[in-house]
């Protein structure tokens, strides 16, 4: 079992969620077991064509809807301004594919609404808050930079209580004003692409070294196989770690600038200038 966050709504969130991207048979094959595993959080997206399967893997784990924390997000089927009918109706396809409102529902990316229209696209789903399509839904965001926050900010009656951003050492640097600004909002950093380091970057760069010899380590304190994987999970929800080690961890990360998923964060936000491939 994962420990829950609180966040800005009153609402609490599973720390650790199991992403659905990936086809429809892993989403339910693999969601179901990640479910038994005790990770009782999915994190699905219109885009990723695998909400239908959220029902289905919670059944097949056994599951009710209200054990798991369900997460999902607004993708742009078109290319003209998204009105409130048109945002009511996207919804109401996630709604009628998950089979219940989720915990909650993200705007998966700043370019969604269309420029200069994020602060209209959330008042239409603060309405749908309101009325009752979304009961009980919190409200987040995800790929969002500084501006992009700050344009809601300006308009929020409901915050936004996550934004999910690519999160691991080396876009610490890059991050920096973001995270500012989420703590100013109380605006929850949630992570995806957490093991890039090790499974992206081209030689794992100045972090691997510290995760191996940490992995070996805590192997041999607990008893229990802990891989270089597992201790970046242990950084990103700084659990387990000495505070020197994620000490340790951080400024090793932030010799590099090495994003994974790149099309969204650097307009009008620069990247450092940081090498990427050390
Ligand atoms: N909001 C967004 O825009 C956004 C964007 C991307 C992702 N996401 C979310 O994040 C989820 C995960 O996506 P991701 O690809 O970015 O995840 P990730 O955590 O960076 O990587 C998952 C990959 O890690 C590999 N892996 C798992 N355990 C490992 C280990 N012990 N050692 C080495 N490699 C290991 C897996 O390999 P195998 O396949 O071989 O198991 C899988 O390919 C998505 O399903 C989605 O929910 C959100």
């Amino acid at each position: 079992m994962t420990r829950s966050i609180t966040l800005s709504d009153g609402t609490k969130i599973p720390s650790l969620a199991w992403g659905n991207m990936g086809g429809k048979e892993k989403a339910l094959s693999a969601g179901a077991a990640a479910l038994k595993a005790g990770i009782l959080h999915i994190d699905s997206a219109q885009i990723y064509g695998t909400e239908a399967e959220v029902p289905g893997a919670i059944k097949a784990a056994g599951l009710k809807r209200e054990d798991v924390y369900v997460t999902t997000k607004l993708w742009k089927f078109q290319e003209t301004t998204i009105g409130l009918e048109e945002i009511r109706a996207s919804v109401k396809r996630s709604l009628d594919a998950l089979e219940s409102i989720p915990n909650l529902l993200l705007i998966h990316n700043p370019y969604i609404p269309e420029k200069g229209k994020l602060g209209e696209f959330w008042g239409h789903l603060e309405t749908l808050v309101a009325d009752g399509t979304l009961k009980g839904c919190s409200l987040g965001v995800s790929n969002f930079r500084p501006v992009d926050i700050e344009a809601v900010m300006a308009v929020a009656k409901i915050k936004p209580v996550v934004n999910q951003v690519e999160f691991h050492p080396y876009v610490l640097a890059h991050l920096d004003p973001l995270i500012k600004t989420h703590s100013q909002h109380s605006i929850v950093t949630q992570g995806y692409a957490s093991l890039a380091p090790i499974h992206r970057h081209p030689t794992g760069g100045p972090v691997k070294p510290i995760l191996t010899r940490l992995a070996k380590k805590l192997s041999a304190e607990s008893g229990v196989d802990v891989d270089e994987a597992g201790v970046l999970i242990l950084w990103t929800k700084v659990r387990d770690l000495t505070p020197e080690e994620i000490e340790e961890i951080d400024q090793a990360g932030r010799k590099v600038h090495f994003r994974h998923w790149t099309e969204h964060m650097t307009n009008e936000f620069p990247d450092p200038d940081l090498p990427s491939d050390v």
